[in-house]
């Protein structure tokens, strides 16, 4: 995810700067950029790639500007490059900025600006803000004799706050301005921001491992607040222009601990960022669905959108948790697209003779976008002539580019080996297909609406299912005498059984055994013994009958049974040993909060045993060799 440090004060601020996005590299990035006031003029230099290669572009240059803005960009709108990259200048390279988040009217702002003789470099929603304020800031037209300019002539703050009156979407932001030299304005809705307080100098961060080593004092900006910020001091407003009384927090983490936001591992705080990127992945895409449209289409998909019209077949071939998430999807796809889908691992499709032609279209579902058996996969079905699509989480990954079309998952990076919320993002992607291939055949705008609408609803049923993190960890506890788990489920759920054992075997080291409820009784059943433990995935859906049946059976037979139910199922809690309840959803979109308690239990059955539970043994993150 996209990173900013911003300096002022009386040090030079490009060594500070640099420094500060070495301790946002952690995060996930593909190019930096820098830029700083120096004789009256702003000074930007950008790299792709690593901070080491913007550093080396500075190269020997001694830059003695003590004012400076500088970012981590993850691309989003835009492949990485020079131009995409931040800091993001208006026309006459006046104002500077660096942006976090997403501006999701920005298409039409820039249509606006166009038309009143904005010239744009790049491809990203960001820079229309530098456009928007410098349309506010610049001299009135009547001084400039710039005919198009009908406004204007406001200070840098004022100008600000007028352009940000017109976004709608997330930002963090740090300006500079090149006519009022001495200050740099922050502002903040949605993307994290705060302001470090040093000793004759300030020092702005989206995240505070990039601040801990410079002061333990800072201020968390709230959504709807802006700060003007000078060496000498600093003024909190509000978007109406009120000033705000912030009160000062101490920093009480290590540079490592901050790092994580405070949890104590990666995994722990990617399972708890999961309502924030859904939010984010459903952003800007799920109004579609939502509104009169009727056939709406996802951006990255409007050039095949003809295409997809007549695509007869849907293979998904992915790896590990990016194919459990595609076998959601082939229940999601079949039943409410009505399109045959057929999900396939992609170690086995490359040497499978797959019969396919241009009315099959092939999905590579991944995280990292390098995995080389998905690559392989997706190589191998282009060579055969079908459409090849990618649900991807990293921009400009050599599957997001290899693939004809796709969409992003926009879920920021994951670190931790075992994958959370890159799961569940892949989820929003498949339900968001689901509903314009539906559209664009037999599913009636009612139903996409009400699909749409429950889909809406995820982050909060989230949150609500993580406040019982405490829970979920002493059920962990209790059970860590086990060796071995069967996980249980049927129809949507039997991928999230699954997953699930997928992923306490990943960062455990115990076995565990997903399987389809139904087929338990052909095999596993021989398994249970006194205190085996079973977890069942029964939400009260239309095949909860058939699941209590399977319970049962193991109950029968000296088993533990821990249930993942419906809340209020009271029937359950009689056979269960343990019940975690989730709330009520549509059935296609259980997983989305089934998976949440089986990542905690996994997670703290992991740490209670003493293991690294964010880099397990023997797993790589991105497997790039066959
Ligand atoms: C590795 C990781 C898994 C991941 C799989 C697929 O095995 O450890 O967590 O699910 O690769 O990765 P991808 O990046 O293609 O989703």
């Amino acid at each position: 995810m996209c990173g900013i440090i911003a300096y002022i004060g009386k040090q030079k601020a490009v060594p500070i700067l640099l420094e500060g996005l070495k301790q946002l590299e952690y995060r996930g990035y593909d190019s930096a950029g820098i830029s700083v006031i120096q004789n009256e003029k702003i000074i930007t230099l950008k790299a792709v790639g690593k901070v080491v290669e913007l550093q080396n572009k500075i190269g020997a240059q001694d830059f003695l500007g003590k004012i400076g803005i500088a970012h981590t960009r993850w691309a989003t709108h835009g492949k990485p490059s020079d131009r995409n990259s931040h800091p993001h200048g208006d026309c006459e390279s006046n104002i500077f900025l660096v942006h976090n988040g997403i501006i999701e009217n920005y298409q039409d702002l820039k249509k606006i600006l166009q038309k009143k003789k904005h010239k744009f470099v790049s491809e990203t929603d960001s820079e229309v803000l530098a456009h928007l304020i410098e349309e506010f800031n610049k001299k009135p037209a009547s001084t400039r004799g710039d005919a198009s300019s009908t406004r204007g002539g406001l200070d840098f703050k004022k100008s600000v706050l007028e352009a940000l009156k017109l976004v709608r979407g997330t930002y963090g932001l740090a300006i500079i301005n090149k006519n009022e030299p001495d200050k740099i304005i922050i502002a903040r809705n949605g993307s994290p921001l705060i302001l470090g307080i040093g000793k004759d100098e300030f020092i702005v961060a989206s995240d505070a491992s990039a601040i801990v080593r410079h002061t333990d004092k800072v201020i968390y900006l709230d959504d709807g607040e802006m700060a003007q910020i000078s060496a000498d001091g600093f003024e909190i407003s509000n978007i109406k222009n009120k000033i705000v009384s912030k009160e000062i927090s101490k920093l009480n983490w290590t540079l490592e601990e901050s790092k994580k936001g405070g949890f104590p591992h990666f995994m722990l705080k990617e399972i708890f960022e999961q309502p924030e990127v859904i939010a984010n992945g459903l952003r800007g895409r799920v109004e579609h669905f939502l509104s009169e449209d009727n056939f709406p289409i996802l951006g990255g998909l409007r050039p095949i959108e003809k295409k997809l019209r007549r695509i007869k077949k849907i293979i998904i071939v992915a790896c590990g948790t990016s194919y459990y998430s595609g076998l959601v999807g082939e229940y999601m796809l079949e039943e409410y697209a009505g399109i045959p889908t057929e999900v396939e691992y992609a170690s086995e499709f490359r040497y499978r003779k797959p019969i396919l032609d241009s009315s099959t279209a092939v999905v590579a579902i991944s995280q990292s976008g390098e995995t080389a058996d998905t690559l392989a996969a997706i190589r191998e079905a282009k060579n055969k002539g079908a459409l090849t699509l990618g649900i991807v989480n990293v921009v400009g990954s050599t599957i997001a580019r290899e693939t004809d079309a796709g969409t992003h998952t926009l879920s920021g990076p994951e670190i931790g080996v075992a994958s959370t919320k890159a799961f569940t993002t892949q989820l929003v992607v498949l339900v968001l297909w689901t509903l314009m291939l539906g559209r664009q055949r037999d599913m009636s705008s009612v139903m996409s609406k009400r699909i749409a609408q429950e889909l809406k609803n995820m982050p909060k049923l989230i949150e609500g299912i993580l406040k019982k993190s405490k829970e979920i960890k002493k059920i962990a506890k209790k059970y860590s005498y086990a060796k071995d788990f069967l996980y249980l489920g049927r129809k949507y759920n039997f991928p999230i059984a699954l997953e699930g054992a997928l992923k306490i075997k990943e960062i455990s080291y115990v076995h565990a055994e997903g399987y389809a409820t139904g087929e338990m009784k052909h095999g596993p059943i021989a398994l249970i013994e006194e205190n085996f433990p079973s977890i069942f995935i029964c939400p009260k859906d239309s095949v909860y009958e058939k699941n209590i049946s399977g319970m049962q059976e193991i109950k029968a037979r000296g088993g533990k049974i821990i249930a993942i139910a419906t809340t209020g199922d009271k029937e359950i809690a009689r056979i269960a040993d343990d019940v975690i309840y989730i709330p009520k959803t549509l059935e296609m979109l259980t997983p989305f909060i089934s998976v949440i308690p089986l990542q905690l239990f996994a997670y703290y059955f992991g740490v209670a045993k003493g293991y690294d539970v964010d880099k397990p043994r023997n797993l790589a993150k991105s497997v790039t060799v066959e």
